[in-house]
């Protein structure tokens, strides 16, 4: 049994999310988290809501409401949300918390300690239009690095390139457009990354097999232009972490905070503290998840994000657990996606543009969605969702191969033999070549699903669920009993036992259908079918069941037409 940590990228507060950016991080998170539950290895699976920066605070006074008030009703919102797709979060934490005010502070400290913060005097951009500094993420202005003319000031979404406003050409107020910015002075700390750089060169070049998309994303920030730029991680707002050092005052910061792309990934630490306070447990329970002198040795680590995240998280957030010359247990692998976009363009918070989450929840159950998005999680390239696509995979794949596999079986057999496992004889030679194909399908299906091969192991999974159909087809023990009663008894308990496999390995995927397929066949054995063979006589003969009620509904050409319609445009 292993110990594995799994974190996704935290949502930021600021709004409900859309289904892309569920796919980017949370959704497969989950995936693997329940995978690696289901093999028996002991997960610790922490998210969190992102709730510091200027965005929260433009989003609260947008909502009328004070920031912190805000951030808990969001937060509330947002793990609701969660629940309704099945996000089974060990704990799901808030960047605001009293732990992550420590820790950050504490992380401060030490780096400080360690030479590796500079005071900077700094002159930074004030809007005299929108009366305050502007934030990076408030400029906004041409990439100089790739020419997209509505970088931000800390990043450009278009090419990756982490950025400072001066960088930007035609910098502009985010906010009313202002383009008469002046410059004023004022004191900041920087984190000096680059008195890192070769110590995360090494670190990231001793990771074996992390993914292309990541390593190069990395790699060409360390290396490009003049390399790792040092990074200025406070800044001059009133919500935040306030700036301290370790638990002492520091002087000249009085009033600052620090910057959220320094507090939130400390969150993934401070989030597991945040579980064990709450499960009432002392801190050795999450430092042996997070301090390798505590028993995070042996803790293998992962992160999933949108490739977005991925300096953050190679560099930034490395440099602050390395930094501190304590020791933290670092990631060991990161899954990072590309975007999902929408009906040939763009999902679009600002816009409204997509399905965002809870709409999704209205129309239909999580698990309609899980499927979809997971089955064309945008891996090796980006991917695009369309009504079209959406209907014929919930159609064919949920509703015609696995719930009508389910609801077959269970009505031939109460129909036929009653509500009860049938006895038969043995299984015959069909029942043992499918079996065999099961155990190679079963096998490939883990091999994707423990290196994160999401589209993969669906498409495994999904031609575990054909099997089971064709060899229904194929046995048809609706004319075996004509001939042979006890044959097609042996033939329904085999397909009986196919289906409790079926809502063991599709829960990952699925865990609400697969909840239900467990409740109908009154079965709580969830154990993996490791020895398909053997797993195929786990329901005993005689073993009552009912028929469930229909696992998946169809969705109609209108209501496909009606839902392209109504989210085509700008959000209610
Ligand atoms: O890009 C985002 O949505 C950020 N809120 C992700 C933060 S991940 C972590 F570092 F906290
Ligand atoms: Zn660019």
């Amino acid at each position: 049994m292993a110990r594995i940590l799994i974190t996704s990228a935290l949502p930021y507060i600021n709004g409900i999310k859309h289904l892309g950016n569920l796919v980017g991080s949370q959704l497969p998170a989950d995936l693997y988290a329940r995978y690696m539950r289901a093999r028996g290895h002991e997960v610790m699976f922490i998210c969190a809501t992102d709730e510091h920066g200027t965005p929260a605070e433009l989003a609260a006074a947008k909502a009328g409401e004070p920031v912190a008030e805000y951030c808990a009703r969001m937060h509330g919102v947002q793990k609701r949300l969660a629940d309704g797709f099945g996000l089974s979060f060990d704990h799901f934490g808030r960047s605001s918390s009293a732990r992550n005010h420590a820790l950050t502070q504490h992380f401060a400290g030490r780096l400080a300690e360690a030479g590796l913060i500079e005071e900077v005097e700094e002159t930074q951009v004030f809007s005299p239009d929108d009366g305050r500094f502007l934030p990076d993420r408030y400029i906004e202005g041409t990439c100089p690095a790739c020419g997209y003319e509505r970088a931000r000031g800390d990043q450009c979404e278009n090419c990756t390139k982490q950025l400072t406003p001066r960088e930007l050409v035609n910098p502009r107020s985010a906010i009313s457009g202002a383009t008469n910015l002046e410059l004023r002075a004022t004191k900041h700390l920087y984190l000096r990354q680059s008195a890192l750089k070769d110590r995360l060169d090494a670190w990231i070049d001793s990771q074996k097999g992390w993914p292309i998309l990541t390593t190069s994303i990395a790699k060409k920030w360390l290396h490009d232009g003049d390399g790792l730029q040092d990074r200025g991680i406070t800044r001059d707002l009133d919500w935040g972490v306030p700036v301290k050092r370790g638990d002492a005052p520091w002087p000249g910061m009085e009033g600052k905070v620090f910057y959220v792309w320094f507090d939130a990934p400390i969150e993934y630490i401070s989030a597991t503290a945040e579980w064990a306070d709450a499960q009432g447990l002392d801190d050795a329970a999450w430092r042996r998840w997070w301090r390798t002198d505590e028993g995070a040795g042996d803790v293998r680590y992962v992160q999933f994000m949108g490739k977005d995240n991925v300096p953050f998280h190679t560099l930034s957030f490395p440099a602050t657990l390395m930094g501190s010359g304590e020791p933290w247990k670092m990631v060991d692998y990161i899954k990072s996606f590309n975007y999902l976009t929408y009906d040939g363009g763009q999902f679009s918070t600002s816009q409204g543009r997509g399905v965002f989450m809870d709409h999704a929840l209205e129309l239909l159950p999580g698990d309609y969605w899980r499927w979809w998005l997971l089955s064309h999680a945008p891996e090796t390239g980006d991917s695009e969702f369309t009504w079209e696509n959406f209907q014929a995979s919930v159609n064919k794949d949920l509703a015609d191969v696995l719930g009508n596999f389910v609801s077959r079986v269970t009505k031939f057999c109460a129909a036929r033999f009653g509500p009860q496992v049938p006895a038969g004889g043995d299984y015959g030679a069909l029942e043992h070549v499918v079996a065999d194909e099961l155990a190679g399908k079963l096998a490939a299906y883990a091999r994707h699903m423990e290196a994160m091969e999401v589209r993969k192991a669906a498409a495994e999974l999904r031609a575990i669920w054909v099997l089971g159909n064709e060899y229904l087809q194929e046995a048809a023990p609706w004319s075996t009993i004509k001939s042979d009663e006890a044959a097609a008894e042996a033939q329904v308990r085999f397909a009986l036992n196919l289906m409790r496999i079926y809502a063991v390995i599709s829960r990952p995927f699925l865990p609400e259908a697969s909840g239900r397929i467990m409740v109908a066949l009154a079965c709580a054995d969830w154990s993996w079918p490791v020895a398909p063979a053997r797993a195929l006589e786990a329901l005993p003969v005689g073993h009552a069941f009912e028929v469930p009620e229909m696992l998946f509904r169809k969705i109609t050409d209108e209501e496909r037409a009606a839902w392209a319609e109504r989210f085509a445009g700008v959000r209610a």
